[in-house]
């Protein structure tokens, strides 16, 4: 529909948990949610996944099976989150897809650069009836960007606050912050790893998909040689622009750094230092860029209800006050699928969805391939 203000975004991030889908009302000043849908992956779904995001045998086949199980996944989605609102096909203007990305190699470490979303767009669109936008990271990478983080375009939109300078901290598999001062180009990049390690270890180790609330974590304590080796990945010093990904952070990495600790550690305290590495590299980063100055650090992203990841940083970042985005008007948890929604309303209107200065493209561009109803 051509004049609707009511958009539907579509996220499934690097932890591969969960398809996340809203449908958000943008006629008012501050984006409106109408309906959200979580739909959990299942264990194969999520293995599949996984076992793309590294190299391994077969992957066009593989990758080629999985585009096409995922665009099915993400068409019933919103068929469920249209049920769920009471809204009709012909009321949305557009869907805005992120897709799964399965492979990050971003400029700077590779000679070709390249970012890979799938999980069809024309299947969505057939599916759907609903003009559907997806690819968005592809543009801002033509132009010499990262394509990541896309998301701060949208906390600078709708977070930004003249009074007070505010960090956004999404902590997904990945975790990117917003630095959002007061006056001021807005900054933006990925901190290093989220949820990624934390998720991948209980995995391992207890066959859990993840750490409720870090209470496993808690109960282990952190061995400071392994913390120490695991906060010398260059990816800490290197300056921004910068995005990252599971290619940089995963167990094959973590092995290697274990087998160089002395002695055997006991999981939890393996879990305990990882929580330990996500809270300092984002505490770092956030203390970096205020400069002294009182801040309020917001949480999005399932690591929001990390109770003691949300401690950790508390403890790192103890002049500044650490929340999250719930008082901002959005649950930590729709965030990113609203992002979406938005970046798509951008290009639907022609408007640029990224950030030259947080992604290092050349200049802003209208971001997306549309896929018409
Ligand atoms: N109650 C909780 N306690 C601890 N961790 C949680 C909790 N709820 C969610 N999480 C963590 O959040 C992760 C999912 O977060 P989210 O969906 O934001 O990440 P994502 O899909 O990787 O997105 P992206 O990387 O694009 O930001 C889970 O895998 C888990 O690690
Ligand atoms: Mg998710």
């Amino acid at each position: 529909m051509a004049d609707s203000n009511l958009y539907i975004g579509l996220m499934s991030g690097t932890s591969a948990d969960a398809v996340d889908a809203v449908i958000v009302d943008f006629s008012a000043d501050q984006p409106r949610l109408v309906a959200s849908h979580s739909q959990p992956f299942d264990r194969s779904t999520r293995a599949s996944i996984h076992n793309l995001a590294l190299p391994g045998t077969n992957e066009i086949d593989r990758m080629g099976g999985l585009d096409r199980e995922l665009g099915e996944t993400f068409a019933r989605v919103v068929i469920e989150l249209l049920e769920k609102g009471g809204c009709e096909a012909s009321q949305i203007a557009a869907i805005g897809s992120h897709g799964q990305t399965v492979r990050h190699r971003p400029p700077g470490l590779n000679d070709n650069p390249f970012s890979l979303q799938i999980g069809d767009p024309n299947i969505i669109a057939q599916r759907t009836g609903i003009t559907t936008i997806a690819d968005f990271r592809r543009r801002d990478m033509a132009a010499g960007g990262h394509g990541a983080p896309l998301v701060p375009a949208f906390h600078s939109a709708f977070f930004h606050s003249a009074e007070q300078s505010r960090a956004i901290v999404n902590v997904g598999g990945i975790a990117n912050l917003t630095w959002l001062p007061t006056q001021g180009q807005p900054l933006g990049f990925d901190t290093g790893p989220g949820n990624v390690l934390l998720d991948a270890w209980i995995m391992k180790t207890r066959g859990a998909p993840y750490d409720q609330q870090g209470e496993w974590a808690a109960s282990g304590r952190v061995d400071n040689t392994l913390l120490e080796q695991l906060l010398a990945h260059p990816y800490f010093t290197q300056r921004p622009p910068k995005s990252t990904g599971p290619e940089a952070f995963n167990l094959d990495w973590l092995s290697s750094e274990l087998a160089r600790v002395e002695g055997e550690l006991a999981p939890e305290d393996v879990q305990a230092t990882l929580l330990v590495l996500t809270a300092q590299t984002i505490a770092a980063s956030v203390s970096a860029l205020q400069n002294g100055e009182f801040t309020t650090t917001y949480l999005c992203g399932g690591g929001a209800y990390n109770l003691q990841l949300r401690r950790a940083l508390e403890t790192l970042l103890p002049k500044q006050r650490v929340t999250d985005t719930t008082e901002l008007g959005i649950a930590p948890e729709w965030v990113e699928a609203t992002a979406f929604a938005w970046l798509a309303r951008q290009t639907n209107e022609r408007k640029a969805g990224n950030l030259p200065e947080v992604t290092g493209a050349r200049e802003a561009l209208v971001l997306g391939g549309i896929y018409p109803a």
